[in-house]
């Protein structure tokens, strides 16, 4: 969603805001903005489109100074053009404002706004933020920091801004709630941005902003953060743990790609120092202070969306398969309005790659407030979820920059593998020669991964043959029903061709009516245990003359001589097989997005990461 960037220091701010603009360009955004400082004048250029139409349409303004904010916006009140783009401005000109999430109490501010005397370009919510700070820095004198802080004490909802006061140059205030801002500080320069993406390739060392904290950085007196009750914080210097090169496609087309191949080291990335097959251990660190509670819990409760939900629909399988402990899977938005049971005898896991979604965060919250014992699976190091639970375990994926994620979901697998396995230990509910055999397997699965993709030539080509239908139907059994609902999730959103997941055997309760010669069924055949159950529900598609890609398992006869095409995967333990089973999935959504010329890394209408309800 919207991304913030701001500059102060001495170097031309114009490059870097771009660069970092680009960067952010990930989260997904329909207009594009900056705002400039240079000899007390005020300079902002801002329109609808991408980062690189803001660059061509400034090419003849001047866009000197050395300080300055960008924002790249996806909409929420009021429509993607240039007056509603971000930064926005103050009445007299003196204020520029960038601003993600949401004001919920804006039209009442508006309105009094309006009865001073307030006139309002556009519809947004930040708008009428930056009007308001005006309002009290004109009536009470304030400086800019006071004014913020006290604008922001009386206004309801979620937000990350960064403003600047043309009369007090040399000076940024930033300032968030549920929200996330990082801030990078250089050599005499500062860098504030919504990620640390912008921020990497000038400075390693940030600080991330706490919710409800104002920070105030000036090239006079530094830095300084505050909380909303002007108690003065000490900030606390991270080293990030992030390379450049992570953030460039290193040679693919699209990132997607680039992240799908990933997979392989990103999955042994995940499991490093947490699994010896020799020795026979499991450890999750994060997992290491609260095992007993978490091993006794009356069930777990596991709560995301999107992928992550589907990664946590496997861990479902998972734990109660391995550690024998209920577990239910909700999504988030779902658990945080329902006044669902909760108490201090229950565990919530929070999954999300971003650690920002603002439906998890929220039930997050709801969870701590139950007494519930709140374990995090998160992949961005320092995010809100991270730090807001009570413990957790990074899936250190890396950054994922393509909108669909691909490596976050094998690597939230992973790590519910491991928990489960760590669960099952602990409870000794596992024989130890299944725990050790277990161990191994997944110990082998990068490598399997890597067999996978090298059926990437016939996955393209099986792509080129159902590029043009415009619905296909994904089914799975056991641990590969979540891994069809993700296969239909990863080409609806890339390729824009309805599809829907549904467990095999539920096919005949409905969806069979959609089967004819147009509708492809992607089958994910390589269960051990529902084997003939499977063939049957492939034959039922073929007797309706469905189209049938079928995902095996290597050497398989039956399927092979029943669907029209057979993609094979290495054999393993049926609860690791959607690591392997949702790579083919991940490539053929893949290769028909870019048959069909659609933008697959930033695809329409979607943000990477949803922080908003
Ligand atoms: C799908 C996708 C989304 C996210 C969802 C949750 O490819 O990326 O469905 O999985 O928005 O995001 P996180 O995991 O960041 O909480």
């Amino acid at each position: 969603m919207c991304g913030i960037v701001a500059y102060l220091g001495h170097k031309p701010a114009w490059p870097i805001l771009i660069k970092g603009l680009q960067r952010l360009e990930y989260r997904g955004y329909d207009s594009a903005g900056i705002a400039l400082m240079h000899q007390n004048r005020l300079q902002v250029l801002k329109k609808k489109g991408k980062v690189d139409d803001l660059a061509r349409a400034a090419q003849n303004y001047p866009t000197d100074g050395s300080q300055g904010i960008g924002h790249t916006r996806w909409a929420t009140h009021g429509p993607p053009d240039d007056i509603n783009a971000h930064p926005h401005t103050s009445g007299n000109q003196r204020l520029a404002l960038v601003h993600n999430g949401i004001i919920e109490n804006y039209a009442l501010l508006k309105k009094a706004l309006e009865k001073e005397g307030h006139v309002f370009q556009g519809q947004t919510d930040t708008e009428v933020l930056v009007h308001f700070i005006e309002e009290l820095q004109h009536r009470e004198q304030w400086p800019l920091e006071e004014a913020v802080r006290v604008a922001l004490t009386r206004i309801t909802g979620a937000y990350a801004i960064v403003v600047m006061d043309r009369d007090d140059p040399g000076k940024l205030v930033a300032a968030r709630k549920a929200s996330p801002l990082v801030i990078g500080v250089g050599n005499g320069e500062y860098f504030i941005a919504s990620d640390a993406t912008p921020i990497v390739e000038h400075t390693k060392r940030v600080i991330y902003l706490n919710d409800g904290e104002i920070a105030t950085v000036s090239l006079r007196d530094n830095l300084q953060i505050r909380t909303m009750n002007n108690e003065v914080q000490t900030p606390y210097i991270h080293e990030l743990d992030m390379e450049i090169e992570q953030l460039e496609k290193g040679g693919y087309e699209h990132f997607m790609l680039k992240e799908i191949y990933e997979q392989p080291t990103t999955v042994a990335d995940c499991m490093r120092g947490r699994l010896n097959v020799e020795q026979g251990w499991v450890r999750l660190g994060g997992l290491d202070d609260h095992l007993a509670r978490v091993a006794q819990a009356r069930r777990i409760i596991i709560a995301a969306c999107g992928t992550s939900w589907h990664a946590g629909l496997i861990g479902e399988y998972l734990i109660e398969d391995l550690a024998r402990i209920p577990v239910e899977v909700e999504y988030a938005s779902e658990l945080r309005y329902r006044n669902p049971i909760l108490n201090e005898e229950d565990v919530v896991i929070a999954i999300s790659q971003s650690g920002e979604t603002a439906d998890t965060l929220a039930a997050v919250e709801l969870a701590r407030e139950r007494g519930s014992l709140v374990y995090g699976i998160v992949n961005v190091v320092g995010s809100s979820i991270a730090r807001l639970t009570h413990c957790g375990s990074y899936i250190h994926c890396g950054p994922e920059i393509g909108v669909a994620s691909t490596k976050a979901f094998t690597g939230q697998v992973t790590l519910l593998s491991l928990m489960a396995l760590v669960l099952a230990h602990r409870r000794g509910v596992l024989a130890e020669s299944d725990f050790r055999r277990l161990l191994l397997e997944l110990s082998e699965i990068p490598g399997k991964i890597a067999q996978v993709l090298e059926a990437n030539a016939q996955i393209a080509y099986i792509a080129g043959e159902i590029k043009d239908r415009t619905n296909a139907i994904y089914l799975g059994r056991g641990y590969n029903f979540p891994v069809a609902l993700e296969g239909a999730l990863k080409l609806k959103e890339i390729s824009y061709i309805h599809a829907e997941g549904y467990p095999a055997a539920e096919m005949k309760h409905g969806p069979i009516a959609l089967i004819d010669e147009n509708m492809p069924v992607i089958v994910i055949a390589t269960n051990k245990s529902a084997y003939d159950k499977i063939v049957s529900n492939i034959q039922e598609v073929k007797a309706r003359k469905g189209m049938v890609i079928a995902v095996v398992e290597q050497g398989d006869e039956v399927i092979s001589q029943l669907a029209d095409y057979t993609i094979e995967i290495p054999p393993t333990e049926e609860p690791f097989t959607p690591l392997l089973s949702v790579i083919p999935l991940q490539l053929l959504s893949y290769h028909i997005a870019v048959m069909r010329d659609c933008n697959v890394d930033q695809p329409r209408n979607l943000a990477k990461s949803v922080t908003v309800e």
